[in-house]
């Protein structure tokens, strides 16, 4: 490409018309298509100098809010619907396959393997809730050896780790291993409706589209098994007053989940769900099923 000089018209021309020889590949498709959508907005709404300030500011403290404990750039991926977007177009399941949905940053590895119908809920706290049903696979059979890692909050809508002094380790939180039945059963609690960490940049972003920052309430799992897809999602409770403005887009339909009330002293709810597992290999027909 002949270099010229930069101007408005030959913007994404003249940057992209830089690059030095052997540029991999798919980094030169990516940040070709970056730029060139960059360059189309800042002309479409014709970007202030001092826009382009308060830009620069809310990503340098977006940064500087990051640490080993916080992730306020992902935390700006989850609120702009990046992250759900990424997740849809990387886990186009086959028809059937339960439905993916956001990680967060609260999952901890390593959690404690229970055994089947233990109770995950440390502090006392919360209305009790069974959680049973199965690991399959796209042919309705049972998986052997999946291991379902669960993690929630607490009644008072923290995780264990947003709360080290005052919560037990590993409240919460459990891992399953299915046998050949593929059953899991644990006892937990039903869970409550919190709002995601809203006290850096990202909060403040929200507080001026003037959106909430809250999350319907939901288990977190995800389910792993030998020659199978890894899957990420959560349950999500029935008649949840935000389970259509999640703050972070993370619900679909498929996830809601019935909590059927108990006529028990000790257990009040119970909630049923079946995962099931796409095949690793797609085959040639690859993953898209529809
Ligand atoms: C969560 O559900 O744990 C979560 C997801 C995205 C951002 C913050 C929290
Ligand atoms: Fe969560």
């Amino acid at each position: 490409m002949t270099m010229t000089y930069f101007t408005e018209g030959q913007s994404v021309a003249e940057v992209l018309g830089r690059h030095g020889p052997n540029v991999d590949e798919r980094l030169a498709e990516v940040f070709g298509s970056l730029v060139s959508h960059l360059h189309a907005f800042a002309k479409e709404v014709v970007l202030t100098e001092s826009e382009w300030e308060v830009a620069i500011s809310f990503l340098t403290r977006t940064g500087q809010l990051c640490s080993d404990q916080r992730q306020e750039f992902i935390l700006l991926s989850d609120v702009l619907g990046l992250s759900m977007l990424v997740d849809a177009v990387n886990h186009r399941r086959p028809p059937g396959a339960t439905d993916s949905t956001v990680f967060g940053p609260f999952h901890v590895d390593g959690a404690p393997v229970r055994a089947m119908g233990d109770d995950i809920c440390l502090d006392g706290k919360g209305e009790s809730c069974l959680f049973t049903g199965r690991v399959l696979d796209l042919a309705g059979e049972p998986v052997d050896g999946a291991c379902v890692d669960v993690w929630s909050d607490n009644a008072d809508g923290f995780y264990d780790v947003q709360q080290p002094d005052e919560q037990p380790r590993w409240n919460n939180r459990g891992r399953f291993l299915t046998g050949p039945d593929g059953r899991y059963e644990f006892r937990g609690i039903k869970p409550t409706s919190y709002p995601i960490p809203d006290d850096g940049p990202v909060g403040q972003l929200l507080g001026q589209l003037g959106r909430h920052p809250y999350r319907p309430a939901h288990v977190h799992f995800l389910v792993t098994a030998p020659n199978h897809q890894r899957l990420v999602t959560h349950t999500f409770v029935a008649g949840d007053p935000y389970l259509t403005s999640d703050s972070v887009f993370g619900v679909k339909e498929s996830l809601v989940t019935e909590y059927e009330r108990l006529d028990d002293q000790e257990v009040q709810w119970r909630c049923h769900f079946d995962f099931v597992l796409a095949p690793d290999d797609p085959g040639p027909e690859g993953a898209l099923g529809a």
